[in-house]
């Protein structure tokens, strides 16, 4: 697993780079997801690629900008889901991106997974990778530093609900709009690796992302975005559910697969799961 980790680092070096040279004009293509491929999005996926050719533990990896999975090493054990860069609209608008990396034993499906990993670029690029424990690091020059780890408490004060609310079902508005009246505060960029990772840091709250009317499984991908944050909110002691059930016992039939999601810790998770039950 340490050849991954310093793979993933490695990586989150060049991406940096590139975030910080690159030109980010849209591409001709679109991914599986039907999004607009900006040149960033393929550049980041090849400099991923490219290092994970380099390990030979890694047997196949998935990405949100390819349409099929790639054997890499066939006597490898893990398999690499990733998402380059997630986020990567907001880029010319200055606002944080992220890699997320789902490493699964075997096969790709929840019950494989093994450690998560994401990486922040924001004012400064942090990471965050979970075995057993959520670890915090930061990239000082070209090597990141171990900061501290990461615990949920079991309430927080931050709201982050995803989605357009016209397409809300009426009982998802009255539960955000719950946590408002109750004083919790909106904290929504629209990048899902700042938006997890400020709830993270600042020991709890709730991000959504539900079924809307336009998206009945929600918008984000199971195997690249919603099981690696459910394995790491869970390792940080918090919860993660698709409205009812645990995340990480969903399966999953393709790679590009999407579920709605929430995550949190555990007093906002229970409202979600009590709203949900009674609807
Ligand atoms: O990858 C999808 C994504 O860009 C996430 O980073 C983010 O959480 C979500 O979409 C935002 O979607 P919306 O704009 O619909 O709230
Ligand atoms: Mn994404």
């Amino acid at each position: 697993m340490t050849d991954i980790f310093s793979a993933i680092q490695r990586s989150a070096i060049r991406i940096k780079d590139a975030i910080d040279t690159k030109d980010i004009g849209y591409s001709q293509q679109e991914n599986s997801s039907g999004e607009t491929q900006l040149q960033l999005d393929i550049k980041c996926d090849m400099i991923i690629e490219e290092e994970f050719s380099n390990v030979a533990s890694i047997h196949t990896i998935a990405s949100e900008e390819k349409e099929h999975e790639v054997m890499l090493h066939e006597n490898g054990k893990y398999f690499i889901a990733y998402d380059p860069l997630d986020g990567s609209s907001l880029i010319d608008v200055n606002l944080s991106v992220g890699s997320i990396f789902g490493i699964y034993e075997n096969a790709f499906g929840a019950k494989n997974m093994v450690a998560s990993c994401y990486v922040v670029f924001g004012p400064r690029v942090e990471m965050v990778f979970a075995h057993n424990k959520v670890k915090l690091h930061l990239l000082q020059g070209k090597d990141f530093e171990f900061v501290k780890e990461i615990r949920l408490n079991e309430k927080g004060k931050l709201n982050a609900p995803g989605g357009t609310q016209q397409n809300w079902k009426p009982y998802h508005k009255e539960l955000v709009d719950s946590f408002f009246a109750d004083g919790y505060r909106l904290r929504y960029s629209g990048g899902m690796v700042p938006d997890l990772h400020q709830i993270l840091l600042k020991g709890g709250g709730l991000f959504s992302y539900p079924a809307t009317s336009d998206k009945p499984n929600g918008k984000l991908r199971k195997l690249f975005e919603v099981f690696p944050f459910a394995f790491i909110f869970k390792k940080a002691g918090g919860e993660a559910i698709d409205g009812e059930k645990d995340l990480m016992e969903l399966s999953h039939a393709n790679i590009h697969d999407t579920s709605a999601c929430f995550f949190g810790s555990h007093y906002e998770v229970q409202r979600v799961k009590e709203v949900y039950a009674n609807n």
